[in-house]
């Protein structure tokens, strides 16, 4: 007999960062275990999307939730954060919460459609907490799947929880301070608030918002995380604490280069010109900037980051994103944004590569000449520059990625903090400083020297994490069973107590008839 495969119902929020390692996930856990199929939920625009991107052997389902950006204040057809201004993200995850009764009437469908059988699980994004309700409401095992590293959402998620704290110690002049419930993350400063929380008062939207997402993660079932037990433990032990459900970490789960051009902006650097390009320059020679798809640093930064890149003499491959200001989709001015004459020099030297809005990052991060990485440091370029033993040099933007940078520099020793946010100021300098530190291999300084055995160490440590042999699984394939087998668990517990309440209904009415009451 063919058993029947268990559904697993995948609902990331509308966003690329988000959306990213959600099918990175849903193709690792397609490709592990054959006996699993899955629902992959988002709004129709997305879905679309994805559509073209998804391998041509894969068998995961795309299912469409109804959305219309216009009914919640949103320009029509916005249905992903990466088109939207940073103003109107708050607008769209506000507007993610309404869809609330959609997506149980999604689940009821496929119950009703499989004759009764729920679902195995539904594993759904850190935006979307509300999602734990109606799986309980379902009877589904609900698990949270973070794309962040623990550590760095430990940090936000305690200041959202004791922001009106917080405020108070910003307030008094004491920039730094400790997290009542993180103290081992030890001090924080206020200048690694992403603006969200700057602006924060307790009524602001931001606030209204994760007042009501974050305290719903405890009626979740798990949390699954995309990074590696021996490195993440202080966060991952955080969230054990605070939640008291099991917590997973299953990393790292990455988009292979294919799949991730598909989704990727088009345009940009065709992989076949990269390779060709970094063919041609030295092992280790090559700093590679770019900070992500959703931000963009300040003219001036730029005007002192070019000028950093001119005075080192380093190679690099740089994706360029028009200034803040700018319109994410104008026309590239170079003339306006880089120092005088500063793309010709580049060009001719043949130095560098300015590449607009996208490049292959997996391409250039897993080749010889690749250096180092001037990130932002979202949790996806994380994995892949550690994956590939690439030390970081950190700008964070937005989100957790300050309390990533603060992470990879402090507790794992991977990383020199470059400059601070959108409007910090930058010296270009201290940036070709830095860059020496990192790129530097002549050198005897230490700090540099200890950053990339670091580094090196941290990449044996995922594969040891990610192995999966006969005799050996790593820590990350084991976590990945024990969630499964969770899940299995409860779903068959539920099973047998919707079979016990049938008997005993049975049992009620067979004597209730013998007593002629029927
Ligand atoms: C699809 O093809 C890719 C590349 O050949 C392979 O790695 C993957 O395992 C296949 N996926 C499935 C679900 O068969
Ligand atoms: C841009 O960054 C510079 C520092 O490099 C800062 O002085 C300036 O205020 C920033 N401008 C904006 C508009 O944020
Ligand atoms: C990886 O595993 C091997 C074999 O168990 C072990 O000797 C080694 O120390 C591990 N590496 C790291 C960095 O933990």
């Amino acid at each position: 007999m063919v058993e029947k495969k268990q559904n697993i119902v995948m609902f990331p929020f509308m966003a690329q960062g988000h959306i990213i390692p959600f099918l990175a996930l849903a193709l690792h856990i397609e490709q592990r275990n054959k006996n699993y199929s899955i629902t992959f939920v988002n709004t129709p625009l997305n879905i679309n999307k994805l559509r073209q991107s998804l391998p041509p052997n894969s068998s995961i389902t795309l299912l469409e939730i109804a959305f219309d950006s216009s009914d919640h204040g949103l320009p029509p057809n916005s249905e992903n954060c990466d088109t939207l201004p940073y103003s109107l993200v708050i607008t769209l995850l506000r507007a993610s919460t309404s869809l609330g009764p959609a997506f149980k009437e999604l689940v009821s469908e496929l119950i009703r459609k499989s004759h009764g059988e729920r679902p195995l699980c539904i594993i759904a994004d850190i935006f979307l907490g509300w999602t734990a309700s109606v799986a309980r409401e379902l009877g589904v095992f609900h698990a949270i799947f973070s794309g962040c590293g623990a550590y760095g959402l430990a940090c936000y998620y305690s200041l959202w929880s004791h922001l009106s704290q917080k405020k108070k110690k910003v307030d008094d002049d004491d920039d730094e301070f400790v997290l009542p419930d993180f103290e081992e993350a030890s001090k924080l400063h206020a200048t690694q608030l992403p603006l969200s929380m700057l602006e924060a008062d307790g009524s602001d939207s931001w606030s209204v918002f994760q007042g009501q997402n974050l305290p719903e993660w405890v009626k979740s079932n798990a949390v699954l995380f995309n990074t590696v037990q021996v490195f993440d433990q202080l966060g991952l032990m955080y969230f054990k604490r605070k939640l008291g459900c099991p917590v997973w970490p299953v990393g790292p789960v990455l988009l292979s280069l294919e799949s991730r051009s598909k989704v990727g902006k088009e345009g940009g650097l065709s992989p076949e010109f990269c390779k060709e390009w970094l063919d041609s320059k030295l092992v280790k020679s090559v700093l590679y900037i770019s900070f992500g798809s959703m931000n963009t640093i300040n003219k001036s930064q730029m005007m002192q980051l070019a000028m950093a890149l001119e005075a080192s003499g380093r190679n690099f491959i740089w994706v360029v994103r028009p200034p803040i200001g700018f319109d994410i989709n104008s026309e590239f001015r170079f003339h306006e944004w880089l120092p005088i004459g500063f793309a010709e020099r580049v060009t001719d030297s043949k130095r560098g590569l300015l590449v607009q809005k996208w490049a292959p990052q997996l391409e250039i991060l897993s080749h010889k000449s690749t250096s180092a990485f001037l990130s932002h440091c979202g949790w996806n370029s994380v994995l892949e520059a550690l994956i590939h033993g690439v030390p970081l040099l950190g700008w964070a933007m937005a989100g957790e990625q300050f309390f990533n940078v603060k992470f990879l520099e402090e507790e794992l020793g991977v990383c020199v903090e470059v400059a601070r946010g959108k409007t910090c100021d930058v010296r270009h300098e201290d940036v070709v400083e830095k860059i020496e530190l990192v790129m530097d291999e002549t050198s005897d300084q230490k700090k540099g020297k200890e950053i990339r055995r670091r580094v090196f160490q941290v990449k044996e440590m995922i594969e040891n994490a990610t192995k999966d042999e006969e005799n050996y699984k790593g820590s990350s394939v084991k976590a990945m069973d024990d969630f499964f087998n969770a899940a299995i668990s409860m779903k068959e517990k539920k099973m047998m107590m919707m079979i016990k309440r049938e008997e005993e209904e049975e049992e009620k009415k067979t004597s209730n008839s013998i007593n002629g009451i029927s």
